[in-house]
């Protein structure tokens, strides 16, 4: 008997369906939408809110959780976005704040939880607060909220410290006086446009803490939280005495990262969610607020500090994002994972795409840079297997590949622009998403795509897949389905290894089995139950199941 899919065209949800009020956000499967490339309602090219909300019921269907929405505040967008004018409006491009309202009140109709971008570790160099610092110049109390420093050297044309960007260069610009002369500098982990705010400075917290209050009251869910590990810096801003110190990140911590006192701050938030989490009403149940960090940090272990039990719920997992694709180094990185977060009582979370990183369509294909497709959904249905919270990025549900040959003009990722920063390719994983097979954009919006979409992405649209058993995004629709329907899928905190050959990961949970083979040939093993879903065609005999190469598969135990 060869088997595909089980049940796999039947859709998970056509309804609206209630929102979930216990603890949603421990096997959530929580979808980034990156505003700029999901859809277009005004046909500017750009993505926008009211396209997002257009295209809700796609995501109810598809079977997620929740939306996490990277940044769409009012921002010039030196980095997407990542920049932040103000936190409290709309960029234009995007909509308004009457249109973000719509899509939470929209969102939550439909079961869905809305997750927002926070900002902290950087405003834009446009941010009001900062305008005043440099207005205002050296020695005012202004520019306090920032890290402003005289430069070494015998007029200060030096940086104050040897910290490089994560996006390459000094992590210092020189402010220019009003006699046009250099004066100050200031600090940015990222780009010059965005300047570090200084969070020992009362105001910086206190100013967060408000903005909090301002997105929970608009009625979300949560806060991806950017940066989480860059807030605190240490004292005395000491020099590294190295170069390429992104690369030191692995073993140290670095004096601008993973600071011991962020986790002050975390626990101040952590209070305030929980204020907006028990309900008001008698008899309604409480509807928990969340917030995910993204900390980049030497350790599994070292990431565990961020969600100990009153700090934030969810940390994303980037050493698995990270892991190649091979049975032994996943083994131990599942292990590890599950290991670090056992005793602070967090999920772990799973994720293995979103806006920075090379899709995972390409980065785990043998090269990493073709498009391997077969090996992107095995590692898809391994994932949503794991207990605990996953992320998937827009796109990868159709299993999109990486753009690799966009042309330079096209190209709005700052790090492509300075030197030896984080790879500078981000667009890549950027361009707008295929809806229909027709049209300029593929159904992206009426007035084509910001960034150029490739030829041939007509098949690996919304519109060609949908109803289609062997496509990728059926395969999603059927999984998230899956995992709805058996408690033993995504809840818990460990997983039961099976003996298996080299290469293939066997492994069990409640009610659940699930076989992988990572490497380049089929291998035969017993049946070890009744099969849901596999990433390619299996074939079930009497003497056992022929798992193909760079294949996963579900079984019901
Ligand atoms: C992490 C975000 O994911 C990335 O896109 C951004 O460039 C940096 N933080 C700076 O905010």
């Amino acid at each position: 008997m060869t088997q595909y899919l089980a049940d796999s065209t039947r859709h998970p949800h056509t309804s609206d369906r209630p929102v979930a009020t216990t603890d949603w956000w421990r096997d959530a499967v929580i979808y980034q939408v990156y505003p700029r490339s999901f859809a277009d309602g005004n046909g500017d090219g750009m993505g926008d809110i009211p396209g997002i909300r257009e295209r809700l019921p796609y995501l109810r269907d598809l079977g997620v959780d929740a939306v996490w929405l990277s940044p769409f505040y009012a921002s010039p967008q030196a980095d997407a976005g990542y920049d932040v004018a103000d936190y409290r409006a709309i960029d234009p491009m995007f909509g308004t704040l009457h249109d973000a309202d719509g899509l939470i009140r929209d969102a939550h109709r439909l079961g869905l939880r809305i997750i927002v971008d926070l900002v902290p570790n950087h405003s834009s160099d446009q941010h009001e607060w900062f305008k005043q610092a440099l207005r205002e110049g050296p020695g005012s109390p202004l520019r306090a909220r920032y890290h402003f420093r005289p430069g070494k050297g015998e007029d200060g044309e030096l940086p104050p410290n040897d910290w490089e960007s994560v996006f390459g260069g000094p992590a210092w610009t020189r402010a220019t006086g009003r006699d046009g002369k250099g004066e100050e500098w200031f600090l940015h982990l990222f780009a010059p446009e965005q300047p570090d705010f200084n969070w020992e400075h009362p105001a910086v917290q206190d100013e967060f803490r408000s903005i909090l209050r301002f997105w929970l009251d608009m009625g979300v869910d949560g806060f991806r939280i950017d940066v989480a590990h860059g807030l605190v810096k240490a004292d005395g801003l000491p020099d590294i005495g190295a170069h390429e110190q992104l690369k030191l990140l692995g073993n140290d911590v670095l004096p601008f990262f993973d600071q011991d006192g962020v986790h002050e701050i975390y626990r101040s938030w952590r209070r305030i969610l929980d204020e907006y989490s028990p309900s008001l009403r008698p008899g309604v149940p409480p509807r928990p607020r969340i917030a995910v960090a993204e900390a980049w940090t030497p350790t599994v272990e070292r990431t565990a500090n961020y969600v100990r039990p009153d700090e934030l719920h969810q940390a994303f997992n980037f050493q698995y994002l990270g892991t190649k694709w091979d049975a032994a180094e996943l083994r131990e990185v599942i292990d590890r994972s599950l290991d670090a977060m056992r005793p602070v009582a967090a999920p772990t979370t799973w994720v293995l795409s979103n806006h920075d990183v090379v899709r995972h369509a390409t980065r785990l294909s043998s090269d990493g840079k073709s498009h391997d497709l077969r090996r992107a959904r095995a590692a898809s249905l391994l994932m949503l297997a794991l207990p605990g919270s996953a992320y998937v990025y827009q796109g990868e549900e159709l299993g999109l590949p990486e753009v690799t040959d966009l042309p330079d003009e096209a190209r709005q990722d700052p790090a492509f622009f300075r030197a030896a920063g984080q790879d500078g390719f981000r667009d890549g994983c950027r361009v707008p998403i295929p809806w229909t097979a027709e049209g300029a954009s593929y159904g992206f919006g009426s007035g084509g795509s910001w960034l150029p979409q490739p030829e041939g992405w007509a098949r690996l649209s919304v519109a060609a897949q949908t109803g289609d058993p062997a496509s990728t995004l059926e395969l999603y629709r059927s999984a998230l389905r899956l995992r709805r329907e058996r408690d033993g899928l995504g809840a818990g905190e460990s997983v039961r290894w099976q003996d298996a050959p080299r290469g293939v990961l066997s492994f069990r949970r409640p009610g659940f089995a699930c076989t992988v083979n990572t490497t380049a040939a089929p291998v035969t093993l017993p049946v070890p139950g009744e099969l849901l879903l596999a990433s390619s065609p299996v074939e079930v005999t009497a003497d056992g199941v022929v798992v193909p190469a760079d294949t996963t598969v579900w079984w019901a135990v």
